[in-house]
């Protein structure tokens, strides 16, 4: 019988594209296979996020669950941002752990699992260590490729450059082969995943030639049966007009773009170190709205970063109305060790904190209720992927709204106009035509 790999998978798309890259490799190298009980795993890999500190801290508690339930002989691996960030330290904290492997390591999952008490986690900075195959969703219609790795941004809150080290990118040849191979596979929909997408081809390795992020995008658009290109996450300040001009006029890229804005007031922007204002990413939001009509916009906000006074936050409630999202992650301002704001005094009570997430998040609900409702009666082209038990299919439109319909099972791995008839907060209900 085969060997049973049970993966646990926090945080970011490039975590999932992590875990998905191990077990790739786990599954042709090592003769593993994916289960969802860990109790019957002869593998617990924990791929872990360091963004915020509560996970982190839960991180402990749950090594000792896995522990508990794990069969005899199965060995519990961390793997990510906090294997990077705390390193030996967890196999202190915690002896029950076999093995510590750091987000920018996990190419050495199978080494590693045959050694004991080991900890991977140097940073390499030669590309040619991050060169996987892309991966698939489990529909084998999207696949996902990594264009680069790390970030050299310095935004003061943000522990990633220390978990993820200094930017690479990798190679066009190797990510336009990669791209292809997927489409040979059967994938409709690549998704080019990085830190900062939009600032690809920064650093390059020779002999590589040097492209830049919008030439990549249209170079990738000339493979034929390649119908849809996605990406996350691109950074407002790297939106210039020729990035803006490729977004828009290419046929290929889906109309659905995140913007992380993370605050809405320039004084805070400027603490942050983001390094654009509310203006510019007003501007930017206004210019792509006015270019594509049915563009979608997700963001990124952190509330009660320090000094954030109730005007600053009043600021971000306005960009909000401007705005209009389509989607938001919110979070409330955690202090991370090796950041720059973790050395500030942190001035806003968490009780100030919460209570402006939840009058965020409150107003954010109705700007989603009503954008999508402003959907119904239009048609949108959609990616039908997945027959759902309730007799619907799911897909995603061109501008990444989930949609549902009456299954048509000759439609799936299709993609088909739908016609939009309803509206929840998360998704869209139409029928294909
Ligand atoms: N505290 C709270 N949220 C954070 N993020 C990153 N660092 C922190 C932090 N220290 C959020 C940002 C980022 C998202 C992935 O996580 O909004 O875009
Ligand atoms: Fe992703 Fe950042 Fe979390 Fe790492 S710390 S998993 S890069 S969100």
């Amino acid at each position: 019988m085969s060997k049973l790999v049970f993966i646990e998978t926090m945080g970011c798309a490039m975590n999932e594209h992590d875990s998905e890259r191990m077990l790739a490799e786990l599954q042709t190298k090592e003769g593993y296979t994916p289960t969802n009980s860990p109790e019957l795993a002869d593998l617990i890999l924990i791929n872990t996020c360091s963004v915020r500190e509560k996970p982190e801290r839960k991180l402990f508690s749950e090594i000792g669950e896995y522990n508990k339930l794990r069969k005899n002989g199965a060995k519990i691996g961390i793997c990510g941002c906090s294997a990077s960030h705390l390193g030996a330290e967890i196999l202190r904290k915690a002896p029950a752990v076999d093995f510590v492997l750091g987000a920018r390591n996990i190419a050495q999952i199978s080494s590693i699992i045959h050694r004991d008490k080991a900890v991977e986690t140097d940073i390499h900075e030669d590309s040619s260590h991050y060169i996987f195959a892309a991966t698939q969703s489990p529909s084998k219609l999207r696949a996902r490729i990594n264009i680069s790795i790390g970030c050299d941004k310095k935004c003061a809150y943000c522990i990633v450059p220390h978990t993820r080290g200094k930017e690479i990118s990798i190679p066009l040849d190797i990510i336009i082969a990669q791209a292809q191979k997927a489409i040979d596979d059967g994938a409709k929909e690549i998704l080019l995943l990085g830190q900062n997408v939009n600032s690809y081809g920064k650093t390059f390795s020779a002999p590589h030639p040097k492209v830049d992020f919008t030439k990549l995008l249209s170079e990738l658009a000339t493979i034929p049966k390649l119908r849809r290109i996605r990406f996350t996450s691109p950074h407002p300040l790297h939106m210039n007009d020729t990035f803006l001009d490729a977004f828009a006029r290419n046929d290929k890229i889906c109309k659905s773009i995140h913007m992380p804005l993370q605050s809405g007031s320039t004084k805070i922007l400027k603490l942050m170190r983001r390094g654009y204002t509310q203006e510019w990413f007003l501007e930017r939001a206004k210019r792509l709205r006015e270019m594509i009509p049915n563009l979608t916009i997700g963001t990124d906000i952190i509330v009660g970063f320090p000094h954030e006074s109730e005007e600053d936050f009043l600021q971000t409630m306005h960009v909000l109305e401007e705005v209009r999202f389509d989607t938001m992650y919110s979070f409330i301002y955690s202090p991370r060790p090796h950041t720059e704001a973790a050395k500030w005094e942190n001035d806003v009570p968490h009780s100030i904190a919460s209570e402006r997430l939840a009058r965020l998040q409150e107003r954010q609900k109705e700007i989603m209720d009503a954008n999508n409702q402003r959907e119904i009666g239009k048609t949108c082209e959609t990616l039908w992927e997945i027959p759902r038990e309730d007799g619907l299919m799911e897909g995603r439109s061109d501008n990444a709204k989930i949609v549902r319909a009456p299954l048509r099972r000759e439609l799936i791995g299709q993609i088909s106009a739908a016609k939009i008839l309803d509206s929840r907060r998360t998704y869209l209900i139409g029928e294909a035509i």
